[in-house]
């Protein structure tokens, strides 16, 4: 059978150029990928107030997630259904009304067709606007104020989805306390494209840490949040003394994550702000009397399936590769600090977010050059006939009886193995119940 699987060969560990570079296989990403898994679109920090709005993305197309009248959040899709015009051109705003600038159909915050100008003249009788209401999407998650959404009615429950994989993202989301919960998004959206494939931004995050060669400059300046050259991997070494873990699930997720040492000690990360540290220590403290054992295990970076990653310790954000065609990717990153964190505390970690990330942070722009170069040389008529190798650590990864999914103590390319094994699942159009591991399959929704 033709099939998808003969781009992704995992039992030899290669993977071909095409599907980083190739138009018709990005085409179908658009309808298998992203028209169908569980995306992330935002955070509910963006939206506090009735009518507050939030224009994202889904794949390639625009989206707005909003708060209606009733509090409820929404996510929909950015057209009008006269004509399609964009109904909210802004980034983000409050609104009682989306009202379309074209022909001037207005829409509520619920999505509800409820103004069609001349109505009663041109087309009573015939106009039913109970049918024309904003295309919604299909399900959507509010995890610990992460939203999601898929446009799938058939996709399984967000938790199933997600599996195991939501341990490590609830270090990314809870307050740093440990208590569920309670962050909030800081500052602006960094947005910016990237020359490249959205799958290399997604496969770097699995657990890429092969690659610190290339932020070897900034490891000598010392850019970490303490900005102390001096210090053990100088963007701040956090787990010292740990035990790293790369794990992947059958969903498609990887992530690098540490389980710090039994003593779980604070590491003074923020030696040039005494406030800032103190609010640091005494957190990890608090962590640690109300998670006990669990509070050693801390999130470093991972993806979820297919284009959601995170930085779980520094710089704490969530982001997303948006696909931008073929070869070309559009970047978001929202950052993430505690919502009732001392305001002195805010700023600090706002500057050190910028200091490291997007186009013009120093760490990030070492990724970009990375992913734009390999792009350029990887498209060509000769280099397309050579896969990439995916050979490391083949027999690393094994069953843990403490951690669930493929564990490796080692740095490993098995998580992308496994990501690409599930992308070219997905790719040729498999139901559900071949998506997912057969005990969550009974929660996936009719
Ligand atoms: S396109 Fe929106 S009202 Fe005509
Ligand atoms: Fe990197």
């Amino acid at each position: 059978m033709d099939s998808y699987s003969r781009f992704v060969d995992v039992a030899q560990g290669s993977v071909s150029r095409d599907i980083f570079v190739d138009d018709a296989i990005y085409a179908q990403e658009l309808e298998q990928v992203f028209a169908r898994m569980w995306l992330f679109v935002g955070h509910e920090s963006l939206i506090p107030n009735a009518g507050d709005f939030f224009t994202s993305r889904m794949g390639e197309e625009s989206v707005i997630l909003c708060r209606d009248r009733e509090q409820r959040i929404h996510v929909f899709l950015n057209t009008c259904r006269h004509r399609g015009m964009k109904v909210c051109r802004y980034d983000q705003g409050n609104t009682p009304l989306f009202t379309c600038p074209y022909h001037a159909w207005s829409y509520s915050t619920d999505g509800r067709l409820v103004g069609v100008p001349m109505y009663d003249k041109l087309y009573a009788g015939t106009l039913d606007r109970s049918q024309w209401s904003l295309i919604e999407v299909a399900r959507l998650e509010n995890y610990k104020g992460a939203i999601f959404a898929t446009w799938d009615p058939a996709a399984p429950a967000f938790k199933d989805y997600m599996g195991d994989a939501l341990v490590h993202l609830d270090y990314v989301l809870d307050s740093r306390d440990g208590r569920d919960g309670g962050s909030e998004v800081i500052g602006g959206i960094q947005k910016w494209v990237v020359p490249s494939n959205w799958k290399l931004g997604a496969e770097n995050f699995l657990g890429d840490s092969y690659h610190s060669i290339s932020h070897r400059s900034v490891d000598l300046v010392g850019i970490g949040p303490s900005a102390a050259a001096g210090v053990k991997g100088r963007r701040d070494d956090q787990n010292p003394g740990g035990q790293d873990l790369w794990i992947n699930y059958p969903q498609g997720h990887g992530l690098h994550s540490a389980m710090r040492p039994p003593a779980n000690e604070y590491i003074n990360g923020f030696r040039n702000n005494p406030e800032v540290e103190a609010y640091f220590r005494d957190c990890h403290e608090a962590r640690k009397a109300r998670l006990g054992e669990r509070a050693r295990m801390v999130s470093k970076t991972g993806t979820l399936f297919p284009n959601t990653s995170y930085h779980g310790q520094q710089p704490r954000s969530l982001f997303v590769w948006h696909p931008h065609g073929p070869r070309s990717t559009e970047i978001w990153r929202f950052f993430l600090v505690d919502r009732d964190a001392p305001a002195e505390v805010k700023d600090f970690m706002r500057h050190f977010y910028m200091r490291y990330s997007g186009p013009a942070g120093m760490t990030e722009q070492d990724d970009m050059e990375n992913w734009n170069y390999a792009t350029a040389a990887s498209h060509g008529t000769i280099a397309r006939r050579f896969p990439y190798n995916y050979q490391q650590s083949m027999q690393a990864s094994h069953a843990d009886a403490q951690v669930p999914g493929a564990v490796s103590l080692q740095i490993t390319e098995d998580n992308a193995r496994n990501f690409y094994r599930q992308w070219a699942r997905v790719m040729d159009g498999r139901d559900w119940s071949a998506l997912m591991p057969a005990d969550t399959v009974q929660g996936s929704a009719g």
